[in-house]
């Protein structure tokens, strides 16, 4: 499916985004490792957690939907099942890598796989800690899925420093932790969302400037009640319309404000938006907002690199399109792993704004681009990346003439509802 993205006078109106997509894979995973039922509210009814979903389900994990609401028969520690089919986490990252902590430490073994992005994405960075750990994973020559996690006696609880900033990684670590004998230690440098942490109530310390994460072995997990925030990675595509179309005022409700997601906000803030927090507060462990946008002048010349980097690396398709139409330069550097994502999203972002007029350096680690007056609107290539096909639909509203965006259903992956949301604050 192409979608056709009109010119908007302006945006009106208030909306809800989905759940938090990390979150959900997460309630998931605790809930199915959990004794007794896990209630779930907010969950992202997406592809991506759906994964998940499907795969404990091979593994011997009911669920039911009611409602808002999703239930999650937890097994217990010790209580899934032998799968006999090749477990699918479809095109997410975070079902696998997450997912291969727990499988690490069962007395069974499993065979995880995915759709052909997936089959693309590094997975030695979670095979490394887990072999230190004790497991035994194989995976194909250049360490990509299908990964088969063979059944070990025990693991064992290491310290691990974290050798690249990925909460995934950190994730997977702490849920073999669960596996292991004795106290998990992970080690990081720069601070990635912390949502495990948070769901599974983990002592987390500052060390001569580093995060120490510390799990018990054999921690009995009691099932519990989760609250899916909305996503502010979701959340983001709005904002950035709001701001980007003149006279336009936005509230999206109930998002969740957590300080290692929120990156993003700041520095739209610094480059002039006119953004409005209300309603703050705290659910089920993790901080909620309103948000309240209107348009505005912003002003670019940014350089974004380093520790931020992590907090903002599901925004920076997002952040490149209030840069391109601010008045100044934007760049982005450390930012390699983007290179690793859904597709290579260094290329896709650059390939894009290239359509859109703008001259565009790329780095390995990033871009840098100045910005123009009266860019083009084009038919943009989503590169079946959910985040790229939002970023280049929502910078479609702010261009003169239509836009057509290229195989546009990937949003189902975070956002099955993006393109109706767009046109309900359309006018
Ligand atoms: C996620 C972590 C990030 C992020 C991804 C979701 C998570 O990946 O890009 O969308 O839920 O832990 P990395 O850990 O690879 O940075």
């Amino acid at each position: 499916m192409d979608t056709i993205v009109s010119t908007a006078k302006y945006l009106n109106g208030e909306i809800t985004v989905p759940g938090d997509k990390s979150i959900s894979h997460r309630s998931v995973m605790i809930g199915a490792i959990s004794e007794g039922v896990t209630e779930i509210t907010g969950f992202l009814k997406a592809a991506d957690p759906l994964s998940t979903i499907s795969c404990f389900h091979s593994l011997g994990v009911e669920h039911k939907f009611d409602g808002d609401k999703l239930f999650v028969y937890g097994k217990g520690l010790n209580g899934l099942k032998h799968s006999s089919t090749l477990l699918d986490a479809g095109n997410s990252g975070t079902t696998i890598r997450l997912m291969s902590g727990i499988l690490a430490g069962q007395k069974f073994s499993t065979k995880i796989s995915g759709d052909q992005y997936l089959l693309k994405r590094p997975m030695k960075r979670i095979i490394d800690p887990l072999v230190k750990m004790g497991a035994h994973i194989t995976a194909s020559e250049k360490f990509t899925a299908p990964l088969t996690i063979q059944f070990v006696e025990s693991l064992k609880a290491i310290d691990y420093e974290l050798p690249i900033a990925s909460a995934q990684v950190k994730s997977a670590v702490l849920f073999a932790g669960l596996y292991a004998d004795g106290t998990t230690r992970v080690i990081e440098h720069e601070p990635s969302r912390d949502h495990t942490e948070r769901m599974l109530n983990l002592r987390s310390e500052k060390e001569n400037g580093k995060i120490v994460i510390s799990i018990n072995g054999g921690m009995k997990l009691e099932a519990k009640q989760f609250v899916v925030p909305s996503d502010p990675s979701s959340a983001a595509f709005f904002i950035v319309a709001g701001l980007l179309v003149p006279n336009s005022e936005i509230k999206i409700i109930n998002v969740g404000m957590n300080p290692t997601r929120i990156g993003f906000l700041s520095i739209l803030k610094q480059l002039g938006a006119d953004i409005i927090f209300e309603n703050e507060r705290t659910i089920g462990g993790e901080p909620i907002a309103d948000i309240i946008v209107k348009s505005s002048i912003l002003k670019s010349n940014c350089i974004l690199e380093g520790d931020l980097i992590p907090n903002i690396i599901d925004e920076i398709p997002i952040l490149s399109i209030p840069a391109a139409n601010a008045v100044g330069k934007f760049e982005i550097r450390d930012a390699q792993d983007l290179r690793n994502k859904e597709t290579d999203r260094i290329a896709a972002i650059c390939f894009n704004l290239r359509k859109m007029g703008l001259d565009v350096e790329e780095y390995n680690d990033g871009f840098a681009f100045e910005s123009k007056k009266d860019l083009l609107s084009s038919e943009f290539n989503s590169f079946d990346d959910h985040r790229i096909a939002m970023a280049f639909g929502i910078a479609a509203l702010a261009l003169h003439g239509d836009s057509k965006i290229l195989n546009s259903e990937c949003v189902s992956i975070s956002f099955p509802t993006f393109w109706e949301s767009v046109k309900t604050l359309q006018r």
